[in-house]
């Protein structure tokens, strides 16, 4: 009810205030129990229990402010962050705009950070909470050392969320998408890995995803999946925002502006990533599809295409929060109509033929 009332308020703020209210207002929701998920929507990866496989992607709460709100709310889990070592202020505003028509967002946001201490108690403060809550990881604008950056961050956090995301594909930070080539990404997740084993005994298990951009080539995906599956992560997100433009975008006064592009036209580009990355990790880990997924029917077609979980971010701008109820539901139909008795038999059914079709534009 607060959802639909609030959307057209917040649709005529600037991008970023009227996320800071949605955000404000989360915080003073009432805190009840959700009804508890259909089983045959829950989902075991990474070693750990989902009760759903809808999550909310890294960026919505990037400070860790509103996680266990954003759990009642029944997403299946809550990816917060980017969160990098030293607060940090990001680029100059305005720096996300809205594409009305194309249900899509730029943002260069760069990494506006509380930073790891702030962000750390938050998360300390609520570790009995249960469910599951992910990090995902930055890195600072300056860092003269990006791989310290994730590790001095694994080594404090750890112990307080559920998993952590290596996350070298947001456009935004200088140089972060390097990481992504094969010679440079061996050396981090060794070192990453590393540090992980190091804190296990005191965090106990913490699986480590790697998050990678739509813009790589194939030939950029073979190597890159050939790294992660020799160093033993135990995921992958696929995808981060892209840095193309598509020619059917309609706003082309706000196509302009320089940063990532999210919501529906990113739809075809990364489930066309997810399906390449998937016939290539050969089922050696999961993935978690992400990247303009708007029903129940888009995160059906991620599944199909390979993950056994995926999140979303853009469309709730558009549909409002109670999209993910929306999504559960047609995902429950899907099933009732006997295609499949759980979703996981439906992963990945059609990736081979996916990565068959022409390339999308
Ligand atoms: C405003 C905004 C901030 C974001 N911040 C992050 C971030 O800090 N780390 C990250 O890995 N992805 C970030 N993302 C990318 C999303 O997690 C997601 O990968 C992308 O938006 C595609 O999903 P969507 O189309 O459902 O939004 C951000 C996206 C938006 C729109």
């Amino acid at each position: 009810m607060f959802d639909r009332l609030a959307r057209p308020l917040l649709r005529a703020l600037d991008p970023e205030d009227a996320h800071s209210l949605a955000v404000k207002a989360l915080k003073f929701a009432p805190a009840r129990r959700p009804p508890a998920d259909d089983p045959r929507l829950a989902v075991r990866a990474f070693g750990l229990n989902f009760p759903n496989p809808v999550g909310i992607a890294p960026g919505f709460d990037k400070h860790a402010e509103v996680p266990d709100a954003l759990l009642r709310l029944g997403f299946g889990f809550v990816e917060v962050g980017g969160v990098t070592p030293l607060p940090q202020a990001g680029n100059a505003r305005p720096r996300v705009f809205r594409l009305e028509q194309d249900q899509a967002v730029i943002n260069r946001l760069g990494f506006n950070s509380d930073g790891e201490a702030v962000v750390l108690g938050r998360l300390a403060a609520r570790a009995g909470e249960g469910g599951i809550v992910g990090l995902n990881l930055g890195s600072n604008k300056d860092s003269p050392d990006r791989t310290a950056d994730f590790v001095r961050l694994i080594e404090a956090m750890a112990p307080v969320v559920s998993y952590v995301t290596v996350n070298v594909s947001s456009p935004n930070t200088a140089g972060l998408r390097n990481l992504q080539q094969a010679m440079v990404l061996d050396d981090l997740l060794a070192r990453v890995i590393e540090a992980r084993d190091r804190v296990t005994p005191r965090a106990g298990p913490t699986p480590v995803l790697l998050k990678i951009a739509p813009d790589l080539t194939l030939t950029d995906l073979d190597e890159l999946v050939g790294v992660a599956r020799a160093r033993k992560i135990d995921g992958m997100i696929v995808s981060n925002t892209t840095i193309g433009r598509p020619p059917s975008l309609h706003d082309r006064v706000a196509a302009e502006e320089a940063g990532g592009l999210s919501g529906r036209p990113l739809f075809q580009l990364a489930t066309r990533m997810l399906a390449e990355t998937y016939v290539r990790v050969e089922g050696a880990f999961p993935l978690i599809g992400v990247g303009g997924i708007d029903s129940g029917a888009a995160a059906l077609a991620k599944i199909k295409a390979g993950a056994d979980l995926v999140q979303l971010y853009t469309a709730l701008v558009f549909r409002g929060l109670g999209l993910v109820a929306e999504i559960k539901a047609e995902l429950l139909r899907e099933l009732a109509r006997g295609e499949a008795e759980r979703l996981s038999d439906l992963v990945g059914v059609d990736a081979a033929a996916m990565t068959a079709e022409d390339w999308p534009h």
